[in-house]
């Protein structure tokens, strides 16, 4: 089944050069808006961009009943839009949803929302080196009511915006051994607003000090890697690629489960498992060779030059022979058409 939307244009079609915005700040020209009320789906359509009007009651305001996706569409030289791993997104987006007691989006209207708004839009989508449309599916509870119980009634829309670099050098990271990202039994593998509103405190205290993001450990004993700040965790060591198995309280980073894909492909050998700080200081302290990145699909693959545990700043391997710089290429090039696509990955228009 396809959706028919309504689509009403905007007049003027012109597309902002955004190379030198900072990310996200700069929308396309069109969203996409559906209703959801009596526990259905309405009146789902494209609009040109604009603000929402909200009851200041609205539940999402007072309680943080709020739920988001992060993808990318690439362009082709030949002029096609790929859009990356719809059907994982939407996967994950159902299931933030059910933990935060919304209603589900159905494949079909999640997909044709996405790629009606980036046909429309196709002109906003990068041709450049790491150029993209990152795109931001995501859900509301609009139902005005101050009650704390979940609402029924909801917006799920979409915008786009043209992304470059999230981050531009390597991450100066720090393990963060006091505050804590999410807890077992809480909303760590959702991807939920209060997940990133809650990090912010202890992230802009870790960049007053100096640092570009924390590493999150466990809520127990701050002693286990979690993820990193907006992506997840990778490590690379006697030739070995390892990261933090899903454990349910980080994300189940999409771009984590293609360079693992890619990774397995490639004759790495992975290991996803529980990695301790103290296993990594020691493999610092014996002079290993240890890259660190993090995997994510604003981030991509963001190299991490150093990570500081305790106070000590222990240096991370950035050569160009490093093994995250093959697994980004390689994801690089399927994701712009320059490599087969052997996972059906990509929903090209
Ligand atoms: C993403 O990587 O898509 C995210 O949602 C992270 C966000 C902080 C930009």
């Amino acid at each position: 089944m396809s959706y028919n939307f309504s689509i009403t244009r905007k007049q003027d079609m012109s597309v902002a050069n955004t190379t030198n915005e900072p990310f996200g700040k700069v929308p396309t020209n069109h969203m996409f808006i559906a209703e959801y009320r009596n526990g259905e789906w309405h009146n789902p359509r494209i609009e040109p961009m604009h603000d929402l009007t909200l009851s200041p009651l609205a539940l999402c305001l007072h309680y943080g009943q709020t739920v988001f996706e992060g993808m990318k569409a690439f362009k082709f030289a030949d002029g096609r839009v790929n859009i990356f791993r719809v059907e994982k997104h939407h996967d994950r987006f159902c299931k933030s949803l059910d933990r935060m007691c919304m209603p589900p989006v159905s494949y079909e209207l999640f997909r044709d929302s996405i790629r009606e708004l980036v046909n429309l839009d196709r002109d906003w989508v990068p041709a450049d080196g790491d150029g993209s449309l990152y795109l931001r599916p995501f859900m509301i509870a609009t139902e005005a009511r101050i009650g704390a119980s979940k609402a029924e009634e909801y917006l799920y829309m979409v915008l786009a915006s043209p992304a470059y670099q999230y981050y531009s050098a390597p991450l100066k990271i720090k393990v963060e051994r006091n505050f804590t990202r999410a807890a077992d039994g809480g909303t760590g593998a959702a991807k939920c607003g209060g997940n990133y509103g809650g990090a912010f405190y202890p992230t802009q205290k870790a960049r007053e000090e100096g640092f570009d993001q924390v590493l999150w450990t466990d809520n127990k004993h701050h002693e286990t890697i979690e993820e990193s700040g907006t992506m997840n965790a990778m490590f690379y060591f006697n030739n070995t690629l390892v990261t933090p198995a899903l454990s349910g309280s980080i994300l189940d980073g999409v771009t984590r489960d293609s360079m693992l894909t890619i990774a397995r492909e490639t004759g790495i050998h992975v290991e996803e498992r529980s990695i301790s700080i103290t296993e990594l200081k020691a493999l610092f302290d014996s002079g290993t060779q240890v890259e660190a990145f993090g995997a994510g699909t604003a981030a991509v693959v963001a190299p991490i030059k150093s990570i500081t545990i305790d106070g000590k700043e222990y240096a991370c391997y950035l050569g160009e022979d490093a093994v995250m710089f093959k697994l980004k290429s390689a994801l690089f090039n399927i994701r712009k058409g320059l490599a087969p696509d052997t996972h059906g990955w990509n929903l090209v228009i």
